[in-house]
């Protein structure tokens, strides 16, 4: 996958829900006093802090220096370094990991799974959130009928994030050592605010999408996408688009 740019302030300002939405997987976590917990894709910190008021101590981790260095800023108690999802090399330092809104963007799904059960101590849970099997299909099939409309369909990749079904993640984890304790898919329209606020989640998530093309027809590809889901995905002066989350939980064995 290409190197995302992450612009830490539109995330902050535009796409704080998720971190808001976060808060639910946090209720599967259930951190308690005096636990050591790993935040993979710890973003700009929110989670860990809300982990951190449970009493148990978090070291956040993110591929991003941008959202590390915001991190640190926004929370300086916490322990917050910058590391790949995939690399991780812990040995048995933690009750649990938790992350929320990350594993999608892992390509190597092997490494990320290798890493966390070296991190978790026996016995230890992984609680993750993340994009399943049909996540955002109504903007990829946008993203994909726009390039085609514009004869660029040759130059556009829209499918390189990892949603996987249930039964396919099962088997991940449960071929890397896991016991498979909880799974749910599950809709989750989500609410873009504001008139651009699907350019502006287009512009901040898929750029991968436009690595390809120049700024001229990231531009046109963007916009007719945008004009595509208008109809059916513009309400009220808000936009929804079609989240669909698996989340797990899963056990050292
Ligand atoms: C998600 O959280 O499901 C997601 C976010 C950005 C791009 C794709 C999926």
């Amino acid at each position: 996958m290409p190197e995302i740019h992450w612009d830490s302030k539109l995330y902050n300002e535009q796409h704080r829900f998720v971190s808001d939405y976060g808060a639910d997987v946090l209720q599967w976590l259930d951190a308690k006093a005096g636990e050591n917990i790993l935040d993979v894709g710890c973003g700009t910190g929110d989670l860990a802090a809300k982990i951190q008021e449970a009493g148990a101590k978090v070291l956040g981790v993110d591929a991003s220096a941008d959202m590390i260095e915001l991190a640190k800023q926004n929370y300086p108690t916490i322990y917050f370094e910058q590391k790949d999802a995939a690399a991780l090399d812990y040995n048995r330092e933690f009750d649990a990991v938790f992350s929320n809104a990350t594993f999608h963007w892992i390509e190597n799904q092997r490494g990320l799974l290798r890493g966390i059960y070296k991190a978790l101590k026996h016995g230890g849970r992984l609680i993750a959130e993340f994009g399943g099997k049909g996540n955002v299909k109504s903007i990829t099939d946008a993203i994909d009928q726009a390039a085609k409309e514009l004869g660029l369909e040759h130059k556009v990749i829209s499918s390189f994030w990892f949603f996987p079904s249930i039964a396919h993640y099962a088997n991940l984890l449960e071929s890397s050592g896991f016991e498979t304790e909880q799974m749910w898919l599950f809709d989750r329209p989500t609410k873009l605010t504001g008139e651009d606020g699907m350019l502006k989640w287009i512009n901040q998530f898929a750029q991968h999408a436009f690595v390809n093309l120049n700024e001229e027809e990231t531009k046109s590809v963007s916009e007719l996408a945008v004009s595509i889901l208008k109809p059916a995905h513009f309400k009220n002066g808000d936009w929804i688009a079609d989240y669909k989350r698996l989340r797990i939980k899963a056990i050292k064995k």
